[in-house]
């Protein structure tokens, strides 16, 4: 597939990088309005407007790495060029965004891919594999904590910061990830009460993010993200017969193993250190070989409004200081 990159900022460059050695996709084209066309370091086509991207009969997919509060109005201008779209996360910002992102994909006959790349990683899939074969059993809780400072020394008017593009601290950065694994391994989430606080940013800059979510089965899970601290990734899922817990050394920059922890009812317990996969990548071709109809997509339509009714209702209880029903939302599951 030839794909055109919107967007070479940290995360477009990566996905440049991770692509360049794919057999499936490759990036023909890009377009940022502010890279110099001749300095972007990027051994690509550089163009000087998103249209002409779209205009492109070379071009078969788009993959967005734009600030988010872009992302619903390039979903649906791809869709309605008749482009695949590979939009970063989080899909939209707002439930009825990501409906009408779904629905301009499926009225144009494009495919849809969402940059949630931790799905690949090799302990998720083998926590995801015992959650289906019946290992882990009836699965009673999961609680994750995923957290780095990245974002801390960033210019305070840089839109990662902003509340208009990134609502609730972290939770567009960090606990997206989290609440698309959760509902992946136990399905719809009916409420969330959400807390959103600062420690070390200043006013009016949050910098912690701790939610609880209730599944409709009657699960519980919890998760933490923090903008302050060193890197920290973890994700612990309970289950009646065996618990299984992944330690996540490794992120962009530092590259370690992370480490399978699974305790049996029975006393076992069991470690094993697992190399990091080339996730980006694997989610990317996976989009576009499902674009081609050889293979369906890991994640479907309802996980993925699920997750940004989600991201809308932590941000509504992170404001009201209340839990909020998914129910509730304008655009939601129950609209
Ligand atoms: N999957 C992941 O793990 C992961 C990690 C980091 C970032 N991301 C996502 O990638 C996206 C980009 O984040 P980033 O950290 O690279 O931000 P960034 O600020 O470094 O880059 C964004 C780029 O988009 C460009 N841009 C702005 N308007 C544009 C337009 N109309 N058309 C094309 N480009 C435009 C900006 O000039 C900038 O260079 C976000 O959705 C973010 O959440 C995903």
């Amino acid at each position: 597939m030839h794909v055109a990159v919107a967007g070479l900022g940290w995360w477009g460059r990566q996905i440049c990088a991770a692509l360049a050695d794919s057999d499936v996709v490759r990036v023909v084209a890009a377009h940022d309005p502010q890279v110099e066309l001749s300095g972007a370091g990027i051994d690509v086509r550089l163009v000087e407007t998103f249209d002409e991207l779209l205009a492109d009969p070379n071009v078969d997919g788009i993959v967005l790495a734009t600030p988010h509060s872009l992302h619903d109005a390039q979903v649906k201008a791809a869709a309605a060029a008749g482009k695949h779209v590979f939009c970063e996360k989080p899909l939209s910002l707002t439930a009825q965004g990501a409906r009408a992102s779904l629905a301009a994909c499926r009225e144009n006959g494009v495919t849809l891919g969402v940059g949630h790349e931790r799905r690949y990683e090799p302990g998720l899939e083998r926590i995801a594999r015992m959650a289906a074969d019946g290992t882990l059993g009836t699965i009673v809780s999961m609680d994750a904590n995923f957290s780095h400072d990245k974002f801390k020394a960033m210019d305070r008017d840089n839109w990662r910061l902003r509340k208009a593009d990134a609502p609730a601290g972290n939770m567009t950065a960090l606990g997206i990830h989290l609440t698309d694994l959760f509902i992946s391994l136990a399905g719809p989430v009916e409420t969330v009460y959400a807390r959103s606080a600062r420690r070390v940013f200043e006013p009016p800059l949050e910098d912690s993010l701790s939610v609880v979510l209730g599944f409709h089965s009657g699960l519980t899970a919890t998760f933490t993200c923090l903008s302050t601290v060193p890197f920290y990734g973890r994700i612990t899922v309970m289950g009646e017969h065996a618990w299984a817990e992944l330690r996540d050394y490794s992120n962009v920059d530092v590259d370690e193993p992370a480490i399978l922890t699974v305790r049996t009812a029975d006393g076992d317990r069991d470690e094993t250190a697992l190399d990091s996969a080339e996730t980006v990548r694997m989610n990317i071709e996976a989009w576009a070989r499902a674009a081609f109809g050889q293979d369906s997509y890991r994640f479907t339509e309802e996980e993925l409004v699920g997750n940004i009714d989600v991201l809308e209702a932590i941000t509504l209880s992170a404001e009201r200081g209340a839990p909020v029903a998914i129910s509730e939302l304008a655009g939601g599951a129950h609209a």
